[in-house]
Parts: C-alpha cells; structure tokens; sequence
C-alpha cells in the first residue's frame, strides 16, 4: 500500500516537457505536463528581444499559461497589440524593458486570467483607472518606471480578490494616493523603495501587511503616520539619507508589526522610548549602521513581545528574563526582564 502511495506521488511529481507545433519563428514554445498520466499540461511561450519589425501581436499556441514578451522594444500598448487565441488564458505575462509609455485602457482586457504582470523597466509615467479591472491580479511589477504620482485606485476590484503584491520601487513617486470610492483594495505588500517621497505616504483603507520605504528622501516621521495600518507585520524604513526625527508616537496603530527595519539611517541618532509606544507585537527591530548607538533604559516596557535589537554594526541584544523576588502584595513572583547583548557594558 505505501508502496502505492509512493508511485503515485512519484507519477504526480514527474514533469514532462515537449516541443510545440506552430510556434512563431523566434519564439521557443514548450509544453510542461505533469500529474498521473500526464493529465496537467501548461504551455510556457518565450519571445524575448525578437528585434524591432516584429508585429504584435505574436500568434501564440491555445492554451499558452506564461508567456515572456520582454525586450522587444514594443512602445506604446495598444488594445490590439495582445489580442487573438492563447492571450486569452494567460495566467502570466512579461513585458518587461519594451520602451512602454503608455497603456491603452482596453489593451489587458482580454487576459481574464491573468495573476502576474510584469511591467518593469518602461517608461510608463501614468495609467488609465480602468486598465486593470476585471483582471485576477495577484502581482504586479511596475518597478523602475517614471511615475511621479500613482493612485492605487487602480487596484480595486468589486469582486472578492486575492491579495495583491505590487512593486513601484525605483520610480520618481513623490507621492501615492487612496481614494478608493467605496471599492475594496486587496493589496497586501507595497513596495516604495527608491523614490522620491519626502513624507510617509497615507495609505489608509489599504490592507497591508508587508510596506517599504527605502531609500525615500524623508527627513522626518510624524506622530501617527501609519495609524490606519493595523495589519501590517513587516515594515521597512531603511537607507534614508535624510532621516533625522522619529516623533513619539510615529508607530501608534502598529498593532500587528512583528519586524522594524530601521537601519543605515545615518542621520537619525537618538529615539526617545514614546516613539516605540504601540508595537504590542513587535519582535525585531534593527538599527544597525544607524546614528542611534545607545537605547533609552525604559524603552522594553513599550516592547512587550521584542525578542532581539540589532544595533551599530553587530550588536545583537535579546530578551532575557530573570527571576526575581516574590512579591506580597502581587502575590506573585515578579520578572525582572532585560535585554542582553553580545557586547560587554550594553545591558539594559
Ligand atoms: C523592494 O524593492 C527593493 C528595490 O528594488 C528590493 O531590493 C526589495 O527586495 C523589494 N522587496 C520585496 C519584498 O520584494
Ligand atoms: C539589519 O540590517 C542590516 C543592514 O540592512 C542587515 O545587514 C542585517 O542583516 C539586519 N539584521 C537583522 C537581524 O535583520
């Protein structure tokens, strides 16, 4: 019977991969089967840099699953430009490094099951409201484009969505709005890295759990900035060149974060204990290569579940508890908690 059981799972793992008739000159076009006698096939197209006189759209095989159009110097994406039998059941789509200005509002339209979409490395600067509606999309990449402003309106579905990862890293976002009209937005991790952000953006009414802020042009953090982000758990604050003030309460709201990326920010270096007030679940925090080289000594009462602190180049502190006295009032024994670190004369 195990042995059965074996076979099987071995027949279930098994991957084949075959040629495919009619594929376009330039293009290579395999087929992936798997499962027990072969009975699920997915067909991966990929038609990178085919040179500038190819006409879109490309004829591409049914059934297509993946299908790679990266470097081919496409320009502006007209409604046409991926349409025709294949595009249909695209479950994935690179359009990566194409020249893409622009994004014709019914040019995805017709990709009704398409998850991810890469657009990164174009020149896109705007997108039209609509461009995305009606689509699965559980990640997109808009990373190292020139948007200089983004409305993640463009997200929102009226059906139940999946969660959705999006990336607008290295673009020149000086600000990002949310005037979601009523619509749900499922977006669940944000990424802001490289851009031109000189405040934290408000993101309220977004579910996020995972948001990056690298590499902005903040000079300071103000009371309540990410007030309405109850869900977050990972938050990344990282390589700010100008970063010198956290207010006390900047993190209130907080209530769900398990890790703080605070580190290489230079400029910032003292953090007075308020300003970790509200990170009931906060289990990390780094603040290596940061300006910050001492803690203040009440800071683990604002800190209740932290288990480790990186701080300067490698100290490492954890939590430690230790036995204290029986306390008649309490009736209890009381715990003295400290942090310990892998230096001698940091004990707090
Ligand atoms: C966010 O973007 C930066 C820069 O492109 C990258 O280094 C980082 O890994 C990204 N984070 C995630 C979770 O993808
Ligand atoms: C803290 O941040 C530094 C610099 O970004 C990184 O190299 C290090 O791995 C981080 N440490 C922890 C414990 O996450």
């Amino acid at each position: 019977m195990a042995l059965l059981l074996w076979l099987g799972l071995l027949l279930l793992a098994s991957v084949q991969s075959s040629a495919v008739k009619n594929c376009h000159p330039g293009c290579r076009c395999e087929v992936e089967s798997f499962g027990l006698f072969d009975s699920f096939s997915l067909t991966r197209v990929d038609c990178r840099g085919l040179g500038p006189s190819t006409t879109m759209p490309i004829p591409i095989p049914l059934d297509t699953a993946h299908l790679d159009l990266s470097s081919n110097s496409m320009g502006p994406l007209s409604d046409t430009m991926l349409s025709g039998p294949g595009y249909t059941t695209l479950v994935s789509l690179d359009l990566s490094s194409n020249h893409i200005t622009k994004v014709s509002p019914n040019a995805l339209s017709k990709l009704r099951y398409l998850e991810t979409l890469d657009l990164s490395h174009n020149n896109l600067e705007s997108l039209a409201p609509r461009c995305f509606s009606g689509l699965p999309l559980a990640e997109v990449d808009l990373s190292h484009n020139i948007f200089q402003e983004f409305d993640m309106d463009v997200f929102t579905t009226k059906v139940n969505g999946e969660p959705v990862t999006v990336d607008l890293s290295h673009n020149k976002l000086v600000s990002v709005t949310t005037t979601s009209h009523g619509r749900i937005s499922h977006i669940q991790s944000l990424n802001l890295s490289s851009n031109r952000m000189l405040s934290v953006p408000m993101l309220a009414g977004l579910p996020l759990r995972y948001l990056n802020l690298d590499g902005n042009p903040i000079t300071c953090i103000k009371e309540g900035a990410f007030a309405q982000l109850k869900d977050l758990v990972y938050l990344s604050i990282s390589g700010l060149d100008e970063l010198q003030e956290i207010e006390q309460q900047s993190f209130k709201g907080l209530q769900s974060l398990q890790v703080l990326d605070l580190s290489n920010n230079l400029k910032l270096k003292a953090l007075s204990p308020a300003v970790f007030s509200g990170l009931d679940s906060l289990q990390e925090l780094n603040l290596s290569g940061s300006g910050v080289v001492s803690l203040p000594n009440n800071m683990l009462t604002h800190l209740p579940s932290i288990k480790s602190i990186t701080l300067g180049e490698s100290i490492n502190c954890w939590r430690t508890q230790k036995q204290g006295q029986f306390h008649r009032q309490l009736g209890q024994v009381q715990h003295n908690e400290v942090l310990n670190c892998n230096v001698d004369g940091i004990v707090l």
